[in-house]
């Protein structure tokens, strides 16, 4: 098994699910389709009928059930066949599997292991979710082609920054600064100080204060897959460790879920939170316009090493970078190993 199957990931926005239609997705290489029951809740179902293997994204939806396009047999949203109009009885093995779902943070969450083990108790806790001074911003579900351990490099990198977002949230600054590796029961955490710096240029312009600043970069990584990257900037001389927050420190919060489609195609879920202009759409809209431009830069990457990965003809290196991602995936292999 290549995937930690018990454990929510992120299947769509939520208006993705729009009603009255059948959504066909990939998700841990396996097909599904979901829709809204009449009362709006989700459901999601193998997308395969046990006849002849057509999609049910293909059939019509009638009522809260997926009516096959080729025989009619029709499955209710817990995957039992209610109906199989073309003979007197229905087959005793009609039946398609269902996967627990789960709706929070604008999000439709999937469990795609054992039902009896999905607990929304368990999806991420993002403790400022509707706090009113927090603004909050969204940009598209983006698709990436590559495995989705690629972008969880990604994501507990700090370095890349300065290569990758010269314009935005990177700069030269940050090249050679340690990094400070944590472990954690839920994950792991790369982060630094970067001590008397030049605002990044995509922070510059949020700053309540002017001149050089204290940035804290944080990148954590939990399992299976879900980032929450924070930023903070304070004026120089202000930041560090155990020290209190100054007044106009700027603090972003980005969470970025990975959904594994298959092996080679990863979808990117993301929204940011920040401690000011809660109410601003303009700054909302020029966060979302921002953070997009830099994740396309980071998808311009990720697929190219997909493509680099897969046809190298000498050996990779490991940089010290690289540690964080190094432990999450050893963790995470142990996890998935260990649920059989
Ligand atoms: S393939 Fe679905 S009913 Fe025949
Ligand atoms: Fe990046």
């Amino acid at each position: 098994m290549s995937y930690l199957e018990n454990a929510w990931y992120v299947a769509a926005w939520a208006e993705e699910i729009a009603p009255g239609q059948l959504v066909p997705l990939e998700i841990l290489g396996t097909r599904v389709v979901l829709f809204r029951r009449a009362d709006g809740t989700p459901a999601a179902l193998e997308d395969a009928c046990p006849h002849r293997k057509l999609p049910l994204s293909m059939g019509r939806l009638a009522d809260d059930a997926v009516v096959c396009g080729y025989h009619g047999l029709t499955f209710n949203a817990v995957g039992t066949c209610i109906a199989a109009p073309t003979q007197a009885a229905i087959p005793p093995k009609a039946c398609v599997r269902a996967f627990p779902l789960a709706e929070r943070y604008g999000l439709v969450w999937i469990w795609m292991g054992d039902p009896a083990r999905a607990d929304p108790a368990t999806l991420i806790d993002i403790p400022q979710w509707g706090a009113p001074d927090w603004g909050y911003n969204r940009g598209p579900v983006m698709t990436v082609d590559c495995h989705y351990l690629y972008v969880v490099d990604n994501l507990l990198d700090p370095t890349h920054v300065t290569w990758v977002h010269p314009g935005s949230f990177g700069d030269a600054a940050c090249g050679a600064v340690p990094i400070e590796t944590t472990s954690a029961p839920g994950g792991v955490t790369a982060s630094r100080w970067l001590v008397d710096v030049e605002p990044a240029p995509f922070y510059a312009k949020h700053l309540k204060f002017s001149g050089r600043a204290d940035r804290h970069q944080h990148y954590e990584m939990r399992y299976p897959s879900n980032a929450v990257i924070k930023a903070v900037f304070v004026p120089a001389g202000t930041g560090g460790h155990g020290r209190p927050l100054h007044p106009d420190a700027f603090l972003m919060d980005s969470f970025n879920f990975l959904t594994p489609v298959n092996a080679r195609q990863t979808r990117y879920f993301w929204f940011q939170l920040r401690n000011f202009a809660p109410d601003d759409d303009a700054v909302s809209r020029e966060f979302t316009d921002d953070v997009r431009h830099a994740f396309e830069e980071d998808r311009v990457i990720l697929n190219a090493v997909q493509v680099g990965m897969d046809s190298s003809a000498t050996p990779t290196i490991d940089l010290k970078n690289d540690l964080a991602s190094h432990r999450f995936r050893q963790t995470l292999a142990r996890m998935i190993a260990a649920a059989g």
